[in-house]
């Protein structure tokens, strides 16, 4: 039987739906809200918001589960390949082997960036962070691929998806390139979508390229852990852009930018300044906690605490071991590594931490990952948004396939009242 919940007021009693997930979550639904009443919900953050209904991603934040299309992340992570993974997200299910074969052939096909687009990357200061670079590039590209997609034609939209795919990773490759001063080259399209990528990034123009098996896996397991989150901060700017009917570039290169900022994507970057500042303070990590507590003090544990998890993000324990096993496979040791556990172990065990449920997030321990693979730390976000290109992809499809309204929320205005304009000399 439907169930609703009543509003009272003004002597009124107005009844609204609730809606309920395929994993018994319940909402309100409050599309009449405003129609029947005059009001509006309001939620800064929109902590309590849920902008659409969505078949891609299941999360729950209190027992920390994390599902891409129903399947765990943990098996994902431990069996699929970064591209399997990319198709299940944005076409709903894993591909057979035909399918998978098609997919990348049509990226591969895809995968040249016009020569003009150099040009705007080398006109870029060498110290521009490579996140602004990423996405004006992202965005350069519909200048030129000027064809609208035809939402409608599910040809089209293939298309569209494949030209991303196939683009992104060499605007990548390329990015940290030029941070590194090293040429700007295509891969080898006989490889995997992963290896290609890491071939892309890591060849020397002076050494032939032997590909490392313990990066390449680690470069996949990554991008799986960061393919798709739901409804997070650029998850909805990308979501709210193609709203409007902005192409799938555009809507990405917004995509982009959102995830740049420190309390989203750029945390990984955020994390290991972090590290290596407490490193270089001589390594008192109880100086860095108090700090941590202190409300007047605006740092933060950055890598710590998340909106919905409220437990163990599933990938962050996931991303530890990963990150134990690269820098043992690589023959490496990073005293970051060690101040990491050292901080974790010292926050979990703190009743701030522990009252406000704040646990290690995705971000903790991947930069400690990426610099191992040789990846200098202002590209770290960028490998970010290469991970999470499918799952944008899928929530754009999602968005524009399901004719969603354009997103506009309202506000409460609480300015000045009206007033007469008042000319410059009598003011
Ligand atoms: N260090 C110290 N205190 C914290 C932290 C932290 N990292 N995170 C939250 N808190 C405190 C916060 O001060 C507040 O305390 P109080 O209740 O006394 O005012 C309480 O915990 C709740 O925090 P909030 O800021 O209201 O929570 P939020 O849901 O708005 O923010 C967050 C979530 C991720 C932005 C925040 O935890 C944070 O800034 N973390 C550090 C940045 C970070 O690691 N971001 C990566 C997130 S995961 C990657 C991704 O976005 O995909």
């Amino acid at each position: 039987m439907a169930k609703n919940v009543t509003l009272s007021y003004e002597g009124k009693e107005i009844e609204f739906p609730l809606v309920e997930g395929t994993e018994n979550e319940w909402g309100i639904d409050v599309k009449t809200l405003r129609a029947k009443t005059n009001l509006i919900t309001l939620d800064p953050g929109f902590k309590n918001t849920g902008s659409c209904k969505s078949g891609i991603t299941f999360l729950d934040g209190e027992k920390g589960i994390l599902r891409y299309r129903g399947y765990d992340i943990e098996d994902l992570a431990a069996n699929a390949d970064f591209l399997e993974v990319a198709y299940l997200l944005i076409f709903g299910e894993l591909p057979n082997a035909e399918q998978l074969d098609k997919f990348l052939v049509d990226i591969k096909e895809e995968s040249f960036i016009d020569e003009d687009l150099k040009k705007i990357l080398e006109s870029f200061p060498s110290a521009a962070h490579p996140m602004g670079v990423l996405s004006s590039l992202t965005s350069a590209l519909t200048a030129f691929n000027p064809n609208s997609v035809d939402v409608d034609s599910e040809e089209d939209m293939y298309k569209a998806i494949v030209r991303i795919m196939g683009k992104l990773p060499v605007l990548v490759a390329w990015v940290f390139r030029k941070k590194e001063g090293l040429p700007l080259k295509y891969g080898d399209y006989s490889l995997g979508y992963v290896e290609n990528i890491a071939r892309m990034m890591f060849r020397k123009p002076n050494k032939e390229y032997i590909a490392n098996p313990v990066i390449d896996s680690a470069l996949n397991k990554l991008l799986i852990l960061h393919a798709e989150h739901e409804q997070n901060c650029s998850t909805s700017t990308v979501r709210i852009v193609g709203s409007s009917h902005a192409g799938l570039f555009a809507s990405i290169a917004a995509g982009i930018s959102a995830l740049w900022g420190p309390l989203h994507g750029g945390a990984n970057q955020a994390v290991v300044e972090m590290l290596e500042a407490i490193r270089q303070d001589g390594g008192d990590i109880k100086r860095y906690m108090e700090k941590a507590k202190d409300k007047s003090d605006p740092f933060r544990l950055m890598g710590f605490g998340h909106r919905v998890y409220k437990n163990f993000d599933p990938r962050a324990r996931i991303i530890k071991k990963a990150a134990n096993e690269v820098l043992t496979d690589l023959g490496l040791v990073d005293p970051v590594l060690d101040i990491a556990k050292k901080l974790e172990a010292e926050a979990l065990s703190d009743p701030y931490f522990v009252d406000r449920k704040l646990y290690p997030n995705v971000d903790f321990y991947s930069g400690i990952i990426y610099r191992a693979m040789g990846i200098s730390t202002e590209t770290f976000t960028v490998m970010f948004a290469l991970g999470r290109l499918p799952g944008w992809i899928a929530q754009w499809r999602e968005m524009r396939k399901n004719k969603e309204p354009i997103g506009r929320p309202r506000q409460i205005y609480v300015g000045k009242n009206h007033r007469e304009f008042l000319p410059l000399k009598s003011r």
